[in-house]
């Protein structure tokens, strides 16, 4: 055999093998092209058809999935529309239809009859009708263009086609972007808009563990909250109206209480929102050593500041538990991400891929000088790296950051003769921001953030990168120290500007000129460190984005052809997925095993009475005292509690059903676990699990502890 031989057999048995072993638990899969891996769902124990996954013509699972607002999953469960998601996935309806008088965040609610359920505005869902592979119509027209123009040509062919498909009904769609542009899907949907708050357990169940369990397995918490979804009368699509009837589905999901245990199969469902395990090694490094933590730092001082003022009054605390906890999911994700990101070596890691791709590289025009020109793009834009977070995630924190942003717009309307119909169009938008601003903000802790996120910037960030304002401060200062000037500072502004008061707003749009805006101290604070950014490193930070852009779209379409298994599936991009795998424990560390389920034993021995994380209703000890677990209890007699996968989830997929092998519900997924917490940049096989409630719970929790009967309306089997 000559040389030439050896070598092609031998990469023939690599391409092989390798795609033999991919890993069944790790990738995220389209529902259209399921039937590429139903052999290997079969083999791992899946008892339906493709078919029976996604069809167009039929009836299938999908039909029951619905993409939840934009950032979660929820499941229809009944033939009356009603849908499973998490708690934390209804937490902000949850807590904005809860009063100190009425505080259905922590004491839970059972509507009694349809006429209870409470419409939550501005919540949908979508179902995908269809989805179809558009490359073809949109690739060929990109060549030679610019990112920017390439940005706006996919912009544009991508409303032209989910106009055409959606002509003459009552549908919605959108082209998705795959692998940073490699390919395009559409995806048609049908949107409901009428969507109503049915139940939630106390948040003391919804809730339990907080942030001290949040992120991490052995769990205990009871992560669902119920809604229904309303149609017209003739059973389409419709904005909210009293006259509107539960909608009734194609298709809903049975429920199973026959239990689970390792090794069964389970499939998970849903609209994971983005994962990244293209990043290459430079990423990971600045986010290790830069980025993460600097968004870390600049929320704490959010929830800090935040916490002090929720312990003091309820009101306080219904007003910013949503933006609290939302703001907290992802303080404690980057602490882990870095974490996990240097234990697992993942700089090295991506530098072993790299080295081989580099080698493979050589002599291919379109790939060799790929990391050559990424290194230097790197190199340029790592100086400015972490201004980025300290102002999006620290000074322009505020909720007063947000009611100055939203004015933006409207000052360029302000220039020049103002007629009585622009005064009166900027007059409306100008107070809609304000009474969103008043209904969000607590003023005692916005300040504290103000004057504390300048601090962290101006010890953090280098000084030339400042904006002029800083200086001015300090300069106005006297013998003051920066923190006192800050906070001073803050003080003035607050008590000053338009955009802390509706009088003085309401003032001032009697005759809103350019300069009175200008001279707002808010207005200027804001204004001064957006222009700062936007003049000294706007240009630079948006090369950097295309290049980077550019380059992550050619390494990945060279992956393609260098390790096509590495590839199998594309990156998450909170378009609808499956993944499939098992049940299954893991050990944390050496001589650690964790076991694959929890149960309420877990739920008792966590409990702190009065703790704001570990408090129990006492309703749920007497209940577990008396083992009043009915058809719930577990084969050994204990309350199914928690159970991990190792399916392949991120965040997004949050209220999305795990399925049994006959596509059951047993569960619905909720978490990621500390030990891979590095898992939407690498799939650690090892130590990556899907957390999830076991259905049973759930069902136990709206029956035995809420004592409701909607569980009659779904299908047991
Ligand atoms: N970490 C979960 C996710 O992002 C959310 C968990 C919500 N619970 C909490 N204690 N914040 O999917």
């Amino acid at each position: 055999m000559n040389k030439l031989k050896l070598l092609l057999l031998g990469f023939l048995l690599f391409a092989e093998t390798s795609f033999a072993n991919f890993p069944p638990d790790e990738g995220m899969w389209l529902p259209s092209l399921i039937g590429k891996n139903y052999q290997q769902m079969k083999k791992q124990g899946f008892k339906l058809t493709a078919k029976d996954i996604y069809d167009i013509n039929n009836a299938s699972l999908k039909d029951a999935i619905v993409w939840f607002g934009g950032f979660c999953t929820g499941e229809i469960v009944s033939s009356q529309g009603m849908v499973f998601t998490n708690h934390h996935c209804g937490y902000d309806a949850i807590a904005g239809k809860s009063t100190p008088e009425d505080n259905i965040l922590d004491n839970g609610f059972w509507a009694k009859t349809n006429a209870d359920e409470k419409p939550i505005e501005g919540l949908w869902v979508q179902i995908l009708v269809r989805m179809e592979d558009v490359s073809d119509q949109i690739l060929p027209q990109l060549a030679g263009l610019s990112e920017k123009d390439r940005a706006a040509k996919v912009n544009q062919l991508g409303q032209e086609i989910s106009k055409k498909a959606t002509e003459g009904t009552a549908y919605t769609a959108r082209v998705s972007e795959f692998a940073k542009g490699n390919a395009y899907y559409l995806y048609v949907f049908e949107k409901f808009d009428d969507i109503r708050l049915v139940g939630t357990p106390p948040q003391s169940i919804g809730k339990y563990g907080g942030d001290t369990d949040n992120w991490e397995w052995p769990r205990h918490t009871g992560d669902f909250s119920v809604f229904r979804i309303y149609a017209s009368k003739e059973n389409k699509a419709a904005k909210y109206s009293a006259e509107n009837v539960p909608y009734k589905p194609k298709k809903h999901l049975p429920v199973s209480l026959k239990g689970i245990k390792p090794g069964d199969f389970s499939m998970v469902f849903g609209f994971p929102g983005r994962t990244n395990r293209f990043e290459n090694s430079m990423g990971v490094k600045l986010a290790v050593e830069k980025t993460n933590m600097a968004i870390v730092k600049n929320r704490d001082i959010r929830l800090k500041a935040w916490k002090e003022e929720m312990d003091k009054d309820v009101a306080v605390k219904l007003k910013l538990a949503s933006e609290y906890a939302s703001i907290a999911n992802y303080w404690k994700y980057f602490i882990g991400q870095t974490e996990q990101l240097k234990k697992l070596n993942v700089y090295d890691q991506k530098l072993k891929l790299e080295a081989g791709f580099k080698e493979w590289a050589k002599g291919k025009p379109e790939y060799e000088h790929i990391f050559d020109e990424w290194a230097k793009a790197y190199e340029a834009y790592t100086p400015i790296a972490t201004h980025n977070p300290y102002l999006s995630q620290g000074i322009m924190g505020t909720s007063l950051a947000a009611n100055v942003l939203g004015f933006r717009s409207l000052e360029a309307q302000m220039k020049g003769e103002i007629t009585a119909e622009t005064k009166a169009k900027i007059k409306e938008t100008a107070m809609a921001n304000m009474t969103e601003y008043l209904n969000s903000v607590n003023v005692p802790s916005d300040k504290k953030i103000f004057a504390q996120t300048l601090q962290v910037f101006y010890e953090d960030i280098a000084k030339d990168q400042h904006p002029e304002i800083i200086s001015e401060i300090l300069a106005t200062a006297g013998s003051n120290t920066p923190a006192a000037a800050f906070a001073k500072y803050a003080d003035m502004v607050y008590a000053n500007s338009i955009f802390n008061s509706k009088e003085k707003m309401e003032k001032f749009l009697e005759n809103p000129t350019v300069e009175a805006l200008n001279a707002d101290p808010a207005y200027k604070y804001y204004m001064g460190f957006l222009k700062n950014y936007q003049t000294k490193y706007g240009k630079q930070v948006a090369e950097f984005q295309e290049t980077d852009k550019r380059l992550a779209r050619t390494y990945i379409k060279g992956m393609t052809e260098y390790n096509p298994s590495a590839v199998a599936y594309y990156d998450a991009n909170s378009t609808i997925r499956i993944t499939y795998g098992n049940v299954q424990d893991y050990s944390p560390k050496d001589g650690v095993k964790y076991s694959y389920r929890t149960t309420g034993e877990g739920v008792m021995e966590k409990y702190k009475p009065g703790d704001y994380e570990f408090d129990l209703p006492q309703k749920f000890i007497e209940l577990y005292n008396a083992r009043d677990f009915g058809r719930y209890a577990d084969k050994d007699g204990e309350l199914p509690v928690g159970f991990i996968t190792n399916n392949d989830i991120t965040g997004g997929n949050s209220g999305s059903p795990v399925l049994n092998a006959k596509g059951e519900l047993i569960g619905l997924a909720f978490d990621g676990n500390w030990e891979a917490m590095s898992g939407d940049i690498i799939f650690d096989k090892k130590y990556k699990r899907c957390i999830n409630v076991d259905i049973r719970y759930v069902l136990w929790t709206i029956e035995k502890l809420g004592g409701s009967s909607l569980v009659n309306e779904l299908t047991i089997k």
